[in-house]
């Protein structure tokens, strides 16, 4: 029996094997167990010699196998181990990383060029009333914006904010007339309007400044710093006469041909310029419709498209990609 469980625990290989043979051999029904159970029929002389031999088998047994059992758990714990080995000298996995989008870059960009000139940024609601839209602004009531066809109406009365101008109104409203404004405010406007160059939905910058004795050679000096800070020093910027009802006089600003360094892209219009905003002197009423006096105090007040502005400065052809959520595109910035 001994040679037996010898030869059988070399062929162990787990601890359940192990654990078998000491059932099969010691165990209530195990063999060695039978032996012992046989004593009995033997003679009072060869009983204790017989007795002792098999309880030294037992012992002898019993410690093979707690020492198989010791090298298996151990060849266990080696392999476990080396299976679980981690190799400090691999190169660490880089997690991906997000980063912003090509439109909230621009917009940063442009909040940090006023940040920088002291400007404080204001938010607005974009659901807004007939009242902030137009009419604190000076829009006289057939004013073609005010059409359902071009701006969209949730009531009669209550519609999505065609431009961020409405905070001119609310900013005026909310400040002591007797102190300065020195305020831009970035956010979303909504036009009935879907092509290349337009979104139903898009971003706009509005400027305002009131203060004592502020002219127009303001306006146009902040303006050129600004844009010569986004599209580089050399460019060129050119005020060109126009209309909006809270301004006066109103000018569009349109700059030169855009050249981007490094990655090398260029706008070009037939003329040479290419329209970047709107701009001018704070209506007289708009200061009387909200609270100032127009004889004490002055402003100006310019609005930017941010999607116009970020396509100039990378040279993007359809505004629409900045909402399609394309990685190819998106990973480019
Ligand atoms: N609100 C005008 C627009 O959306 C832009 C503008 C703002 C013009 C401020 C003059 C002054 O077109």
């Amino acid at each position: 029996i001994k040679a037996a469980v010898r030869d059988q625990i070399n062929k162990t290989e787990a601890l359940q094997d192990v654990q078998d043979i000491r059932v099969k051999y010691l165990g209530k029904k195990g063999e060695l167990t039978a032996v012992m159970k046989e004593l009995g029929k033997l003679s009072k002389e060869e009983r204790p010699a017989v007795g002792q031999l098999v309880n030294t088998a037992r012992a002898k047994i019993e410690a093979a196998l707690a020492d198989r059992m010791e090298e298996l758990k151990q060849h266990e714990m080696e392999q476990k181990i080396q299976s679980e080995k981690i190799d400090i000298t691999l190169p660490g996995r880089k997690p991906v990383l997000g980063h912003m989008h090509p439109l909230h870059l621009t917009r940063r960009c442009m909040e940090n060029a006023f940040l920088k000139m002291g400007f404080s940024i204001a938010e607005g609601p974009e659901i807004e009333d007939d009242y902030y839209n137009f009419q604190c602004l000076n829009f006289p009531d057939d004013h073609p914006a005010r059409d359902m066809q071009d701006s969209m109406y949730i009531t009669d009365k209550i519609l999505l904010r065609t431009h961020t101008s409405p905070m001119q109104a609310r900013t005026l409203q909310a400040h002591n007339p007797n102190e300065p404004v020195k305020v831009i405010v970035p956010g979303k406007v909504y036009r009935w309007d879907y092509d290349a160059t337009h979104s139903p939905v898009f971003h706009q910058m509005e400027g305002l400044i009131v203060d004592k004795g502020i002219r127009f050679s303001d306006l146009k000096g902040m303006l050129e710093d600004f844009l010569r800070e986004i599209f580089g020093p050399k460019t060129k910027v050119r005020f060109r006469a126009s209309f909006f009802p809270f301004t006066e006089p109103s000018a569009e600003v349109d700059i030169s041909c855009v050249m981007c360094g490094g990655k090398g892209c260029r706008v070009c219009s037939h003329t040479g310029w290419l329209e970047i905003l709107g701009c001018g002197m704070v209506h007289p009423n708009v200061l009387r419709l909200n609270g100032y006096d127009p004889d004490k105090v002055s402003g100006f007040a310019f609005g930017m498209g941010v999607e116009r502005i970020a396509m100039l400065k990378y040279g993007i052809d359809d505004l629409r990609l900045f909402y399609e959520d394309d990685m190819r595109f998106l990973n480019q910035f």
